[in-house]
């Protein structure tokens, strides 16, 4: 049969071709994270959080358990949780189980497959919950169902926020102050600034598992856009920043070499690298200098014992 054009698929790897071609393009070359997560990619992720150098995950559940009860009281009956980026749902569950008469869940994530996944099994594990899933990146307006009442609390645990740049930690609040309201609430994991004697082998761990997912990065580009890159010759690396305040991840090249994606070859020095990913460890007063002009304040600050990770409280400005 045939090959059937379909309008958004093709959209989508064009502009996925679009995007690693720029990228490629720039004097430091560079790759967006969000290309990360295909299968195998997200596959990748779901077991760096359980190795034992990755201790955010683990570190934040913690805290979600041990302060459960006081981050319920804080956020009030009748929250309408909207989570940014439908996880694994572990953290949800903390949260719904602890939250008084909670009115809804809305997740909101670009991967329309597994953000279903999650809504159908949280609606059979909370048959009384009015889930209401929303199909779309959250970096664009976008509108709360009408018909659920409550005081929307946003939710954007994982430190996925530390992945995001000032540009776009801003847009993003922004927009999530329009999006949920005056009153509304708004609980974000992030990482804290620790030595990179934890960060980097957090970042690099010994079964090279992040190598691997920073190396699928290449691999989906093999596969999506028919390139040809030499796996071989190109190696993973996790660096500490620490004017920027951030781990980088980077492939380097391991020779000079030239890499052909559809009609477009690419030239690389031995040494060079491309910077895939940038993890920032906040410092919590850069923090709220950041948040400043969004339209959240700073409420509460709940940590494990060891101040690695923290969760955060933000009310919006009225
Ligand atoms: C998704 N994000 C918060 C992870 C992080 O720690 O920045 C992505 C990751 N990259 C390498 N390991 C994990």
């Amino acid at each position: 049969m045939d090959d059937v054009f379909d309008p958004q698929t093709a959209s989508q790897q064009d502009r996925f071709l679009k995007d690693v071609l720029d990228g490629l393009a720039k004097p430091k070359k560079t790759l967006p994270c969000q290309y990360f997560y295909d299968e195998a990619g997200s596959n990748l992720f779901e077991q760096i959080t359980e190795l034992p150098e990755y201790y955010p995950m683990r570190t934040e559940i913690g805290i979600l358990n041990t302060q459960a009860e006081a981050i319920a009281s804080a956020l009030g009956p009748r929250a309408l949780l909207v989570e940014y980026g439908a996880g694994a749902s572990t953290k949800t569950r903390i949260l719904l189980d602890a939250l008084q008469d909670p009115a809804g869940y809305v997740p909101i994530d670009v991967s329309e497959d597994f953000l279903l996944q999650t809504a159908d099994t949280l609606k059979t594990e909370y048959p009384d919950l009015a889930v209401h899933p929303i199909a779309a990146d959250f970096m664009v307006e976008l509108g709360l169902p009408v018909d659920i009442d409550g005081t929307p609390v946003g939710f954007f645990p994982g430190s996925t926020i530390g992945n995001l740049s000032d540009d776009e930690i801003d847009q993003f609040l922004r927009a999530a102050r329009r999006l949920l309201r005056s009153g509304s609430k708004f609980v974000i994991g992030v990482d804290l600034r620790k030595s990179p004697d934890i960060l980097v082998p957090a970042y690099d761990d010994a079964q090279g598992v992040t190598a691997a997912f920073n190396m699928n990065l290449l691999e989906r580009i093999n596969r999506e856009l028919g390139a040809n890159f030499d796996l071989e010759a190109f190696e993973h690396q996790a660096i500490w920043n620490d004017e920027a305040s951030r781990i980088e991840m980077h492939l380097r090249s391991l020779k000079p070499q030239s890499v052909k994606i559809g009609g477009t070859e690419i030239k690389f020095d031995a040494d060079e690298t491309i910077h895939t990913e940038n993890s920032r460890k906040f410092d919590l007063e850069k923090f709220v200098a950041l948040i400043g002009a969004t339209g959240w304040t700073l409420r509460k600050d709940w940590r494990d014992d060891r101040d690695f990770f923290s969760v955060l409280l933000l009310e919006a400005d009225d």
